[in-house]
């Protein structure tokens, strides 16, 4: 297949399946014409590249998320490239770190319920109702520094600083701390990215041993004197007669929040502005009813369509045999959640966005079965929240005129934009 992006974006439509590269960055920037090839012609399609077995349709990503004693999800995705490297020099700096253990995104049942279990209380609806108004506060402080210039970079200035206060907030850190936070945030991305070269592995090694460090100074910290946050109940969590949570668990816990918390919530808000903007006349629906339930609805089919966690592993424990595909034993599958949620068996016109859709709840953007998202209430609230206090202080959003296209970030388990530059006017 041609390098070139137009080429590339045209090929997939109609080139030979054998010479698909559906890890080219063109099309992990802008994957809806593959998404739409895998789906009718190949549901169950393996990259010749990696190896991996891509499922594609909604029937079959919920059938892989429901079934995890097939399809399991015991690696270290995250870190496979790094602890498989025979780099010396990475070796070295991870020597310096915590070793990596499997925990709730990286384990099966039963031992990923016991990880849940630590963490469920801290996202309980009541935990949750009192974080409302710090949600509020922030998403208005938030736009207090922007609102006078007319304009802004909307993932900068909106969509990153906002679930990573709340997150930063809720792990019990001060909030002089987020720029490493946010630092942290892009190591562990990057690495997930499969895009980095040898030095990057090393930066985004370095950058999570520092994470480690840092946490396991405030996990001793916590221990000693427990506060009202998320990381003193990880931490000092205890169930009849089970052990509490090592340092190694709860940092693979802590990273998982951290990173899951952050990026995927940043890309879901930011594209839905861009949403908007591509759709006045969804933008016209909803202004003319901001209701709670309306923008819910907003926020259920801004999710949709944007799927930030678009990709997500799984290993088939033993040989599956698919729409006519042998997986063998030990094979990688992407369990494909953005596909799946545009899947044309089970949303009509599905890259139409429609904040009407009847069936838009049962958009899978968090996933589905033991591993649905932890923070998916969270992340609704940050969502709808947010988006109020968006729409009640700014309108008539559009892209800035000086302003490059808007791009999409080429990474194979993360989809979001690069960046949003955007022009509105002042709700008086
Ligand atoms: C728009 C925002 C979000 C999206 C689209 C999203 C998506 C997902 C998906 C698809 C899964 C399932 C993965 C799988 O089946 O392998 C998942 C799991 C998870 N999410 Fe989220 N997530 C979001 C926000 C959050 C937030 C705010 C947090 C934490 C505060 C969070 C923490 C987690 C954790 C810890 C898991 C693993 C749960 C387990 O395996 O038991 N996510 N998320």
């Amino acid at each position: 297949m041609s390098q070139n992006a137009p080429d590339v974006l045209t090929a997939v439509e109609t080139c030979p399946l054998h010479e698909l590269n559906p890890m080219h960055p063109e099309l992990l920037k802008q994957p809806w014409g593959l998404n739409r090839r895998l789906r009718n012609d190949a549901p169950i399609f393996q990259d010749p590249g990696s190896g991996i077995f891509f499922v594609s349709r909604y029937e079959d990503v919920v059938k892989m998320a429901m079934d995890p004693a097939t399809f399991s999800s015991k690696m270290l995705a995250p870190t496979r490239a790094m602890s498989a490297s025979e780099d010396p020099e990475l070796k070295a700096i991870l020597a310096k770190g915590y070793p990596q253990v499997a925990t709730m995104l990286t384990q099966d049942p039963p031992l990923q319920r016991r990880y849940r279990k630590f963490v469920d209380g801290a996202f309980s609806p009541a935990s949750l109702r009192a974080l409302e108004p710090f949600i509020e506060s922030t998403a208005n402080a938030l736009i207090d520094d922007f609102i006078v210039a007319g304009r802004c970079e909307f993932l900068s200035a909106f969509g990153v600083p906002l679930p990573l206060r709340v997150i930063v907030s809720q792990l019990g850190a001060p909030m002089e701390d987020l720029a490493l936070f946010r630092k942290w945030t892009e190591a562990f991305i990057g690495n997930l990215s499969q895009q980095l070269d040898a030095e990057g592995i090393r930066a985004a090694a370095r950058d999570m041993v520092e994470f480690q460090h840092y946490f396991a100074d405030r996990i001793a910290e916590r221990r000693a004197e427990p506060q009202d946050d998320i990381l003193s109940k990880i931490v000092n969590a205890s169930f009849d007669g089970e052990q509490p949570l090592s340092i190694e668990e709860c940092l693979s816990m802590i990273s998982q929040i951290l990173v899951a918390g952050n990026e995927t919530t940043s890309a879901s808000i930011t594209e839905g502005i861009m949403l908007l903007i591509e759709n006045p006349d969804q933008y016209a629906l909803l202004k003319a009813d901001p209701s709670p339930d309306m923008i819910s609805n907003f926020v259920e089919e801004v999710l949709r369509i944007s799927s930030p966690s678009s990709n997500m592993f799984r290993r088939v424990v033993k040989d599956v045999e698919w729409h006519g595909v042998t997986i063998p034993k030990d094979s990688i599958l992407f369990a494909r959640f953005a596909s799946a949620n545009q899947d044309e068996r089970r949303f009509p016109d599905p890259e139409r966005f429609d904040i009407t859709r009847p069936n838009l709840k049962e958009q899978i953007a968090f996933g589905k079965g033991v591993h649905h998202c932890l923070g998916a209430a969270l992340s609704r609230r940050e969502m709808n929240i947010g988006f109020k206090v968006v729409f009640d202080r700014l309108e008539n959003f559009r892209l800035s005129s000086d302003a490059d296209r808007p791009e999409f970030a080429a990474n194979a388990l993360l989809h979001g934009l690069s960046g949003l530059e955007i022009e509105f006017d002042a709700i008086s």
